[in-house]
């Protein structure tokens, strides 16, 4: 018994045996959308796929028919905060004057093309989110929480003060934007004690507050499933798609959407450590800590979010695809128009259609030849004879054998080691006991039955 529980132990540290709790969305791509040169994008905003904005420090660009063109440019002060408003058709934006001390929030219309000044702050903590809610515009401070109203004079309501400056919302998202404040769903992102909320604001007559917040995700080891038992690593940024909450956690972009949270891309507590790897198979998709997330208009069709990240954009859209329930045995043949994928987990299965693989591949810079995927080394193995491609070699058969031979090795080294450790142990026993010269004692070994031991006298 005891053999087995230390072969076991030692056995587990070699041969990690993690748990299952990533659940992958099975219709879900990611690809890179656009790589920025000579420009530090801070923020990204979209209407839909063809109308893309970026802010930078100086300005609000719109990309549209691949074609970056000027919508907000700043030459005395620098952008600090950006929401792209759908319902009001509209950009929010805040700057710092170059000189200190006053912060500006500005609206630009995205049909008129102009901009109106909104609020101004004579305080220097610049905001951490904006959001858009009925005619109501939030700004999130590491100092506070104000809803700024849009119809008249802009009045300003305190609804959250923080008290350590650490308590802050890191990112703000509403569902439903266009309805009443009762209506409209609020979440955020606290960095500080890493959970995912959900606040509530009470309109009575003409008094606005904040009357409760509740804990959607709490901390924990990133895992995906049910709600409750659901975690966050490190959420960084909420949005609003379509009757799903995607977040940003740490170095992936998950959702929540009927109680039940799933992941689109990377893993959290796994980045890339130089560039990225975006592939059909999720799993082997890595990213680097993402920057700012948006997700498209309730008015539109589609399900696309941009990412940004350090090294560029990506799109990471949702769409359904006939080859998703497929069985490996069904998706691989021929006439099928699927290819697979699959890993090392049974978590890392993936049937998806031919056609949506080369819409991938031809939008990868640079683009990709969906066959090379077969030959490609990684967490990934692809088999795509039904998108016409020629059979994927198997496995090299001198790596496969190496591997097998290590873990033949791992497993008698374990074996011979716990059988060391089980003797050393008797004998430490033996030698723990003071013997009476001449005395007879007994001990039992494990299964093995009676043994009998004569000491010798001590010299
Ligand atoms: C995290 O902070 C939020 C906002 O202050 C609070 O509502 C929530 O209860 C906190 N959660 C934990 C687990 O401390
Ligand atoms: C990253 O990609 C660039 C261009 O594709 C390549 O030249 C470089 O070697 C890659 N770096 C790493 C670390 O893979």
């Amino acid at each position: 018994m005891q053999l087995w529980r230390v072969g076991c132990g030692l056995c587990t540290c070699l041969w990690p045996v993690l748990a299952e709790t990533r659940e992958y969305l099975a219709n879900s791509w990611s690809t890179s959308f656009y790589r920025p040169h000579d420009v530090q994008i801070r923020h990204v905003g979209l209407v839909n796929e063809e109308t893309v904005y970026f802010a930078t420090a100086s300005g609000v660009s719109m990309l549209r028919d691949g074609l970056l063109t000027p919508a907000v440019e700043l030459h005395d002060a620098e952008l600090t905060a950006f929401h792209l408003c759908h319902h009001r058709s509209s950009i929010f934006y805040e700057t710092l004057s170059k000189d200190g001390g006053v912060l500006t929030v500005h609206e630009y219309s995205l049909l008129a093309k102009e901009s109106v000044k909104v609020a101004i702050f004579q305080e220097t903590v610049p905001a951490k989110a904006l959001a858009c809610v009925d005619h109501l515009l939030l700004r999130a401070s590491r100092a506070n929480l104000v809803a700024v109203s849009l119809t008249h004079d802009a009045p300003i309501t305190l609804l959250q003060k923080f008290k350590e400056a650490e308590d802050f919302y890191g990112s703000l998202a509403v569902a439903f934007p266009a309805d009443s404040v009762h209506e409209a769903q609020i979440f955020g992102v606290v960095p500080r004690n890493r959970t995912v909320v959900r606040v509530k604001l009470q309109q009575d007559s003409a008094n606005l507050h904040l009357s409760g917040i509740d804990e959607l995700l709490t901390a924990g080891e990133g895992a995906d499933g049910l709600l409750e038992t659901a975690s966050v690593l490190e959420p960084r940024f909420v949005a609003w798609l379509h009757g799903k909450l995607l977040f940003v956690d740490h170095c992936s972009l998950r959702q929540v959407v009927d109680g039940r949270v799933s992941t689109l891309l990377g893993t959290p507590g796994d980045c890339a450590e130089g560039n990225e790897t975006l592939q059909p198979a999720f799993w082997a998709s890595k990213i680097t800590a993402p920057l700012g997330l948006a997700a498209e208009s309730e008015a539109t069709a589609g399900h696309t979010s941009l990412l940004l990240t350090a090294k560029q954009v990506i799109e990471v859209t949702q769409e359904e695809d006939a080859c998703a329930e497929s069985s490996r045995a069904e998706c691989v043949k021929a006439a099928a128009g699927c290819g697979w994928a699959e890993g090392d987990r049974s978590s890392q299965r993936r049937c998806f259609s031919c056609k949506r693989l080369q819409r991938w591949a031809d939008a990868q810079r640079p683009t990709v030849e969906p066959c090379s995927l077969e030959a490609a080394q990684g967490p990934a193995r692809y088999d795509l004879v039904g998108c016409g491609c020629a059979p994927p070699k198997p496995p090299a058969a001198k790596d496969d054998s190496a591997a097998g031979v290590v873990r033949v090795m791992v497993f008698l080294g374990c074996l011979g080691a716990a059988a060391y450790w089980y003797r050393q142990r008797q004998l430490q026993r033996r030698d723990d006991f003071v013997m009476p010269a001449g005395a007879q004692f007994h001990t039992f070994s494990d299964g093995e039955g009676y043994v009998r031991y004569d000491s010798e006298p001590f010299s």
